[in-house]
């Protein structure tokens, strides 16, 4: 695909992956295309060139009742609609399954609730979106994505906002519906280590290009954080789970007296 906004290339001649029911995460510096890839792949951004191609179809010419009803996608930032209840926002994760015949439903409700449940925002139901702390929201927004129950999911930052104890509930949350419920994820996360944990399928990207991708212990080299984040680093084994753990070089003095 080439990728744009107007006349200004984000990305040409990329060519992405996802592999069917894998846990798929995005890493790669500040504005390298991350974000702008996801629009493509959820057919938010057509791209200028090349096509999405989604189980062999190009999602630009499918229709939008469909695609969202395989497709869902978290947004790197989102802006609530004014008043709206925590309830009520979760409950428009359900539109794609709506019609003329077929109206809200227990169904509905029970899946609602339980996407709020998953996410830890249940007790904040009544609550106004936008009186809530950043992690709140953040996972408020989550729990809209999962209410859409499609098969693949689509998630740019989601740990943003959140402290770690949340990152860690968020991303086994994922795991799980990644290994019970044989969902496609694709995550872009800026914390390599919990990128090499989570993923069973890495992506990593520079200047609008995949500069590797595979297994988290094949890509997730010190040459390859090197050269996709210009950042020296030595990398270890993860003492709780064998995988990569990415250690920053120490800043080195300068000898200067300040
Ligand atoms: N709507 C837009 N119009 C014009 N240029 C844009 C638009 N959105 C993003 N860009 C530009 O496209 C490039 C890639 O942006 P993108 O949001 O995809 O980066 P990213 O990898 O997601 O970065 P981050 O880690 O900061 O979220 C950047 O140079 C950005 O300025
Ligand atoms: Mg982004």
């Amino acid at each position: 695909m080439t990728l744009a906004y107007d006349k200004r290339v984000i990305a040409e001649d990329l060519s992405v992956e996802i592999p069917d029911g894998s846990f798929t995460v995005i890493i790669g510096p500040n504005a390298c295309g991350k974000s702008t890839l996801l629009r493509a792949l959820s057919r938010l951004l057509k791209p200028a060139a090349g096509t999405v191609l989604l189980d062999g179809k190009d999602v630009h010419s499918q229709p939008t009742r469909t695609v969202a009803k395989t497709l869902g996608l978290l947004p790197q930032s989102s802006t609530a609609p004014d008043g709206i209840t925590v309830a009520e926002l979760v409950a428009r994760g359900r539109y794609p399954h709506q019609s003329i015949l077929r109206r809200w439903s227990t169904e509905d409700e029970h899946v609602v609730q339980e996407s709020m449940l998953s996410t830890g925002v249940a007790d904040l139901a009544d609550r106004h979106v936008d009186e809530l702390s950043g992690g709140q929201r953040q996972r408020v927004w989550l729990a809209m994505a999962l209410a859409q129950q499609t098969p693949l999911l689509l998630l740019d930052e989601p740990t943003t906002y959140l402290d770690i104890a949340h990152q860690i509930e968020v991303l086994d949350l994922c795991a799980e519906l990644h290994e019970r419920q044989g969902r496609t994820l694709v995550a872009v996360l800026h914390d390599l280590n919990h990128a090499a944990r989570y993923a069973t399928h890495l992506i990593a990207m520079r200047a609008g290009k995949v500069a590797r991708s595979g297994l988290p212990a094949e890509v997730l080299t010190a040459e390859l954080v090197e050269e996709v984040f210009g950042l020296p680093c030595r990398v270890i084994d993860d003492p709780e789970t064998g995988t990569p753990l990415v250690i920053p070089a120490a800043r080195r003095s300068t000898g200067a007296t300040v």
